[in-house]
């Protein structure tokens, strides 16, 4: 067993933490139909039994909700963050109550001890995992292959981890199999692209007390987040601009109707920029160089490197906290360049962040649970890679949705399906 301590050995006085925390899930919960529907199975048929599910997620209520679901069908659960400033200590708290649950993860950690709380993790020896970023993937692969032979499989929720996955099967390092729970279209459709762009703009707007409208909101990226943003400060009537590097993409947002340019020229003109593009370096020194005094700087791709914060750093004279979660860098020439959660996450990081809203990731965790269950029960007819969700789990997610939503929807016919298997039918 790990020494690092559990959220609730590093807490002076875990129990108000713990009641807070309830009451968070508590809220997140009573709006998860998805969940609640598997949970009606999953407490019945234990299917989870025997099983030792290490996670590194955004410990938030609704991750804790999953993580719950997970327990109470049967598994052993450890967890940390995958981000050092995502957690909520509370709800980290509550979930470390749970007699099949271990939670290690705490906000404002060091490098050091996030990678601590990851080892933790992986200490339970775990037969499934599931990731956000793919940090405990690497490590166990890194540090513990020896644990691969009992690992059944994995599950890895966002757009960078996936890439990452990728790239490590590519290059025939993965060595076993992973659903991409991000690509499914009940998950990217959804939570990248409304859950992003609505709390995104929600967490700049509570963090800085600053208006959208009439503002030039340069969106870095036009993919799945990169679209949500656009979309929704649009809608706050702010003048959207987008740069992208890949033609068919610039030419969607072009169509859109919003200006598109390269970053070097919206750096002039812009006064809030979220980059959304999982890459790095999107706006660097010459970008600080020719930014209006004021602006707001933030980023909602995955790492904290696609704002440049080491070189805004040399170049700056002076660096305080304008407002929580707000650091006001000032140039030498007096303008001042504010940045929002340290570069990280803005819709998670920020202090006042909650995330993604909860019917979305309602969504996003019904496809994680459904994807364990799959492991569980088939993971060894899956070879070692990055797998597609199978398509007949996506739509069961949707359709329980949909029912809990009330909305009823045509089916085919049996002529229709016919019809539309066929290729005899011409003119
Ligand atoms: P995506 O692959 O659909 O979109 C990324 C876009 O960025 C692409 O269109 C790409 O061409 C563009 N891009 C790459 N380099 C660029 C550059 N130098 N300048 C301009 N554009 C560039 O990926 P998706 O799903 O939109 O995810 C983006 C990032 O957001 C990932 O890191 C993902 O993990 C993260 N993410 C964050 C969430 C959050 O809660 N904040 C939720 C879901 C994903």
């Amino acid at each position: 067993m790990s020494t690092y301590p559990t959220i609730t050995e590093q807490l002076d006085d875990p129990e108000p933490a713990q009641t807070e925390g309830r009451r968070k899930m508590d809220w997140a919960r009573q709006h998860m139909p998805i969940l609640e529907s598997l949970r009606e199975d999953y407490e019945t048929d234990q299917p989870f039994a025997g099983q030792r599910i290490g996670m590194a997620m955004h410990v938030e209520a609704k991750t804790a909700n999953l993580v719950e679901l997970l327990a109470d069908g049967g598994a052993e659960v450890a967890i940390t963050g995958c981000n050092p400033l995502s957690t909520h200590d509370d709800v980290s708290a509550a979930l470390d109550t749970h007699e099949n649950i271990t939670s290690y993860a705490k906000r404002g950690v060091d490098d050091e001890e996030y990678y601590e709380a990851i080892k933790a993790v992986i200490d339970i020896d775990p037969t499934i995992t599931v990731d956000d970023g793919m940090d405990m993937i690497a490590a166990i692969h890194e540090d513990y292959p020896e644990l691969i032979e009992t690992i059944v499989g994995g599950c890895e929720e966002t757009t960078t981890g996936v890439h990452r996955l990728r790239a490590m099967d590519a290059d025939g390092e993965l060595k076993y199999p992973v659903f991409a729970v991000n690509d499914t279209p009940m998950k990217t459709l959804f939570d990248n692209v409304h859950g992003t762009g609505e709390s995104s703009l929600a967490s700049i707007a509570m963090t800085t007390n600053l208006s959208w409208a009439g503002k030039n909101v340069v969106v870095g990226g036009y993919g799945y987040c990169g679209k949500g943003v656009a979309k929704k400060a649009a809608g706050q009537n702010a003048n959207v601009i987008v740069t992208e590097v890949e033609p068919r993409r610039a030419l969607e947002a072009h169509m859109e109707g919003y200006d598109v340019m390269p970053m070097a020229e919206a750096a002039e003109v812009g006064d809030v920029f979220i980059t959304t593009t999982g890459n790095r370096d999107i706006i660097t020194g010459e970008h600080f160089e020719s930014m209006k005094d004021g602006v707001l700087l933030s980023n909602a791709g995955h790492f904290d490197i696609e704002i440049a914060l080491d070189e805004l750093d040399d170049m700056a004279v002076d660096s305080y906290e304008a407002r929580d979660g707000v650091q006001a860098y000032e140039m030498p020439d007096g303008r001042r360049l504010n940045v929002l959660a340290e570069g990280r996450l803005v819709n998670l990081a920020t202090p006042i962040a909650l995330g993604h809203p909860v019917e979305v990731m309602d969504q996003s965790f019904g496809i994680q649970a459904v994807c364990v269950e799959e492991l569980v029960e088939n993971g060894e007819s899956y070879d070692a890679g990055v797998h597609e969700v199978p398509d007949d789990l996506d739509k069961q997610v949707a359709e329980i949705k949909l029912a809990a939503e009330g909305v009823e929807f045509d089916s085919l016919t049996e002529a229709q399906r016919e019809y539309m298997g066929s290729w005899e039918h011409g003119t």
